[in-house]
């Protein structure tokens, strides 16, 4: 066999197997934004650059299966790039009230995410593998080999293009999260909202409670918590940021509970975990009470994952 059938042969060996790759990492991208609501609930932008990953694999890896060289580059570009941004993933956790070993320890507990990472991986590798084979088809300008491109500034600018293309659809995602303060913003100030009806600084006058009947409030300012006056009279606060993930917890008036739309956990009145995934009580808001029955919160007992 000669060195051309040869380099041929081994090129096109390593570009299937790539596009076998990214179409399996297409489907794992798939797999994640079909399974993980906190992708869309929580991190909208993340689950549109996601998105985008998962489309641009499809296609290359149907490039690459039907051995168009002119994948060859954008493939390697894509991979290396989808890698990077997965793990740049875990550096965005206190934008979700989390510290950054609380969400990796999340995100790399997730066997979808880490295979995905490990497809992306490969491809690169098998990219690399496949370099020497590019280059010799390309320079002895045969056949096949005229349109290939194995230059370090063509990968650069496959890697800036997709990089564009990802970053637009993540600025677009990100709009949607301008509408209301999001818990733990820049700028929030610890202090707590005000109900009607009761003193100033307060979150409610023990007069207009029901008992049973959650009375939503912020505290500290941008993080969403909630009162409730219980049979005894008594009164129990919790912060309604799931201590799964940080997704804002939604009052069930059936079933008494708080559940998160995230991954299911429910939560009782006092924030015990009655449902996992999440596996920690809710932080307990502790409360003073003046002598005109107005409700203060004063400080957060037991602080989960999501830096209350
Ligand atoms: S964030 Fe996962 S169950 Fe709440």
């Amino acid at each position: 066999m000669s060195g051309r059938q040869s380099a041929h042969r081994g090129f096109r060996r390593l570009q299937r197997l790539t596009g076998i790759l990214l179409l399996l990492s297409s489907g794992v991208g798939t797999y994640l934004l079909a399974t993980d609501a906190s992708l869309w609930l929580l991190a909208f932008s993340h689950a549109v650059g996601l998105m985008i990953v998962v489309a641009i694999d499809l296609v290359l890896g149907l490039y690459s299966l039907a051995s168009s060289k002119s994948a060859y580059l954008p493939s390697i570009a894509a991979a290396f790039l989808g890698f990077v941004l997965q793990l740049g993933d875990v550096f965005t956790a206190p934008q979700y009230n989390m510290t950054i070993p609380y969400f990796a320890h999340y995100l790399f507990g997730l066997w979808a995410f880490d295979l995905l990472l490990g497809l992306q991986f490969v491809v690169v590798i098998v990219g690399v593998a496949a370099r020497p084979h590019a280059q010799y088809l390309a320079r002895r300008k045969t056949k096949g080999g005229r349109d290939i491109d194995y230059s370090r500034r063509g990968l650069l600018k496959a890697m800036g293009g997709f990089a564009g293309l990802i970053g637009v659809g993540i600025l677009l995602g990100s709009l949607k999260l301008t509408g209301p303060a999001q818990p733990g913003a820049q700028g929030s100030q610890t202090s707590a909202t005000t109900a009607t009806g009761a003193g100033t600084g307060s979150v409610a006058n023990v007069s207009n409670l029901q008992i049973g009947i959650p009375v939503p409030f912020e505290y500290p300012a941008g993080y969403p918590s909630s009162l409730v006056k219980n049979q005894d009279g008594s009164l129990t606060a919790v912060s309604t940021l799931c201590t799964h993930v940080c997704c804002q917890l939604s009052y069930d008036a059936a079933s008494k509970v708080y559940y998160c739309p995230c991954h299911g956990s429910v939560f009782d009145l006092t924030g015990k975990v009655v449902r996992g995934p999440a596996s920690t009580d809710l932080p307990t808001v502790l409360l003073r009470v003046d002598g005109s029955g107005n409700v203060f919160p004063i400080g957060v007992t037991n602080p989960g994952p999501c830096q209350v």
